[in-house]
């Protein structure tokens, strides 16, 4: 575990870091992601953030709220709804027109509902209790179902286009994904796309197993990158109260009674947007998560150096000569999960290879469609 203090000394030192970093963080308008950005523009000199969402009306206030934090820092909204794979490559062809280096592309968007596979975007704006109509579309004009869209393939998306400007990145380009790195479970390799049988949680588990396994496919490519794949723990960012909120039919009103008499207890003991946040910066910055080109350096290698006490992460694969894949699984306070039973057999079996060839198809087929 990284203490809180630790990660503060760490997030600390940003102040005389290197200036001029640059950030693309997509799902930062909520929840930990905008934790994570709030931290970065007032922790760090002269940065600059893309901030990816649906509403540049709605994050107004955030924009005006996060140059206040830093008068020297440049923040740049771009608007689009990015579980459509077009959208997520325009977003990043704008990012490559100004930008020479992307530092940190930190990843958080999503949404968990009880909904069947589909095609109708949440309306996050438009609570409560907003869920795909019986007749909605069961998955985007792209053929994917949108969730799964926003939890693993927009995201893989944007760390596969932008990674020319992340290898550029004097620092050590990193990629952040949060969703649930060290809770991979067996995969349905027949239904990467999770077309059969659907129902939310096979579709939740099946986008952690693959992230994973598709982050240290792009870690091979590419050493002189880190990858970390964060299990976030329970962070009160309401997420469950909006999942609760998705409970069809009969089962609305057990649900409504967990909202109102269980998730605020649970919220009590859930980590903070703030804390989140900060433990967001510390991932993104820290030298404990080297890219594989540096895992043997003994002092780690990142933007902030380690506190005292604080070692070097281990990798998700680790050769024997020590040298690490730069990939992390890691859990609420910033540990490495626990050794994965799941994901050894598939590394040597070709799933790793057929998990990526499923998501490049799926891209090719959603820019087909565009
Ligand atoms: N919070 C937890 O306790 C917890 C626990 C385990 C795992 N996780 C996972 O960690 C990630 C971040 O969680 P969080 O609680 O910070 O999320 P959150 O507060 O619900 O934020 C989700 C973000 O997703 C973005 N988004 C983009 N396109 C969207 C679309 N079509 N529909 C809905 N939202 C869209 C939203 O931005 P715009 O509305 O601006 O587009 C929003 O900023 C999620 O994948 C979640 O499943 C969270």
């Amino acid at each position: 575990m990284v203490s809180i203090t630790n990660v503060r000394t760490s997030n600390a030192t940003l102040k005389n870091g290197p200036s001029g970093l640059v950030a693309v963080f997509v799902g930062a308008t909520s929840g930990i992601g905008l934790g994570t950005l709030k931290a970065f523009a007032k922790s760090t000199q002269e940065p600059t953030a893309y901030i990816v969402g649906r509403s540049e009306k709605a994050a107004a206030a955030l924009l005006e709220e996060l140059q206040k934090s830093n008068p020297q820092g440049t923040f740049h909204f771009i608007e689009s709804e990015i579980s459509l794979i077009k959208n997520v490559d325009a977003v990043c062809e704008e990012v490559k027109s100004k930008e020479s280096k992307v530092d940190i592309l930190f990843m958080s968007p999503g949404y968990l509902s009880f909904d069947g596979r589909t095609g109708e975007s949440y309306d996050a704006n438009n609570l409560p209790g907003v869920r795909a109509a019986a007749n909605s579309p069961t998955e985007s004009p792209e053929g994917i179902d949108i969730p799964h869209a926003l939890r693993l393939y927009s995201r893989l998306r944007f760390a596969y286009n932008l990674m020319p400007l992340l290898k550029t990145s004097n620092t050590g380009g990193r990629v952040i994904s949060i969703l649930a790195g060290g809770q991979e479970s067996p995969l349905d390799v027949d239904d990467l796309e999770v077309r059969n049988d659907f129902t939310f949680m096979k579709a939740a588990t099946n986008g952690t197993t693959q992230t994973t396994l598709a982050l240290e496919e792009l870690a091979k490519a590419n050493p002189t990158v880190t990858f970390i794949h964060k299990y976030p723990g329970f962070v009160n960012t309401g997420v469950v109260d909006r999942l609760l909120r998705t409970a069809p039919g009969l089962f609305w009103y057990p649900a409504a009674a967990v909202r109102w008499l269980v998730v605020p207890v649970v919220n009590l003991f859930s980590m903070t947007v703030t804390e989140a946040g900060e433990r967001g910066l510390f991932l993104s910055t820290s030298a404990r998560y080297p890219p594989s080109s540096q895992t043997k350096a003994e002092q780690g290698y990142g933007i902030a150096p380690l506190p005292k006490g604080v070692d070097v992460a281990k990798s998700s694969v680790v050769q024997e000569d020590g040298t690490g894949n730069g990939v992390y699984r890691v859990g609420p306070t910033d540990d490495n999960a626990g050794d994965d039973k799941v994901l050894g057999p598939y590394r040597k079996d070709g799933t790793s290879t057929k998990v990526w060839e499923s998501i490049l198809s799926v891209w090719e087929r959603a820019v087909a469609r565009a």
